[in-house]
């Protein structure tokens, strides 16, 4: 045998204090955002179908929601709605009694110090489910951006930190920074949804929010055989304006967010999606996986890859086992 190995890496393997001691990444409650959907109606908490343990929530039951997140210490929400009526204009998107701008007021008055952020988009507002306004049987970028305008300002008005658009349009961005200076919003932040690609893994939420759409979204989310395409968008947000990246979906594109990463100086997250989270929730179900092991584990290669944020709908669990670990593993 001689001496070699002289270098051995299973040293600081030993033991568990050697691996805390070295180890590079660790998530902390203040890395998630959880997203939360709205709906009208009364006396509503209902599980959607895909998305175990994820609800529908109507107005009056948000308090009991609200007190879980606070005691997680979670600092923001995604809020999502799914409007009363869907018309072709997505007309209550921007509509001062909107159900999200319902939800933020009520919200902010249950928790005024939980970040709120938006989700500003048409798809669940039109009724071909489409991010943007179709006109001719395309989709008409410019024709979206003025109904993104008003829906940043209403979402504003109604008291959201933080509103990110969704939809891929050319100079959304732009559009809404505009938007919202000149009503005297320039406190109020964009998280662009800067690199979306068009992914089979949204399938979950599209039943959540009625928003399959006709036809397919390829012609504004992205093609995942593109990567240089990833860095020109995120390079495009930021300089119109954004003040986050999101890449989304995350598992499947670890090698784009860690990209992202090293082209900008703007914090960068990555939305863990409907269908990650429902792979995972049905093989756990099953006993194929444990649950918590395959979370921890594919939430820190999120973080790992370089994002700061993940919007992740296993954000209250995650907190909790967080909370709960007094060895400090990810503390
Ligand atoms: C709206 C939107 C979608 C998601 C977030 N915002 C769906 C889509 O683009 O089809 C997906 C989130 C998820 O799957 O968890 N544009």
């Amino acid at each position: 045998m001689g001496f070699f190995p002289v270098t051995r890496p299973r040293r600081l393997r030993r033991n568990a204090s050697l691996r805390e001691q070295v180890a590079e990444v660790r998530l902390h409650v203040s890395d998630f955002m959880y997203p939360v959907f709205v709906v009208h109606g009364y006396d509503i908490k209902r599980e959607i179908n895909g998305m175990p343990n994820q609800y529908h929530w109507s107005l009056d039951r948000l308090p009991e929601l609200i007190e879980e997140i606070k005691k997680s210490g979670v600092l923001s929400i995604m809020l999502f709605g799914l409007p009363a009526i869907k018309d072709k204009y997505a007309s209550e998107n921007y509509a001062d009694n909107g159900i999200v701008q319902q939800a933020i007021c009520e919200i902010k008055s249950l928790y005024p110090g939980l970040l709120i952020a938006t989700d500003v988009c048409l798809c669940a507002y039109t009724t071909d489910g489409h991010c943007g306004i179709v006109h001719n049987e395309e989709i008409s970028n410019d024709q979206t951006l003025d109904i993104l305008q008003k829906t940043a300002v209403s979402h504003a008005k109604a008291g959201a930190d933080i509103v990110a658009p969704s939809g891929m349009m050319d100079g959304m961005i732009q559009a809404m920074r505009y938007a919202l200076d000149q009503n005297d919003y320039s406190e109020v932040a964009i998280m662009s949804y800067a690199v979306k690609y068009a992914s089979g893994f949204y399938g979950p939420f599209r039943s959540a929010c009625d928003s399959t759409p006709k036809g397919d979204r390829k012609s504004y989310q992205m093609d995942y055989r593109n990567k240089s395409e990833a860095l020109k968008e995120a390079q495009m947000d930021e300089d119109e304006g954004a003040d986050f990246l999101m890449v989304k979906p995350a598992l499947s594109y670890l090698d784009i967010i860690q990209d992202v990463r090293r082209n900008t100086h703007l914090p960068v997250a990555a939305y863990h999606v409907s269908g990650e989270y429902a792979m995972i929730k049905a093989a756990a179900e099953k006993g194929w996986l444990d649950e918590k092991a395959v979370l921890l584990e594919s939430l820190t290669a999120i973080k790992r890859a370089g994002a700061k944020l993940i919007l992740t709908y296993s954000a209250l669990d995650v907190a909790a086992w967080i909370q709960a670990d007094n060895s400090g593993h990810y503390q």
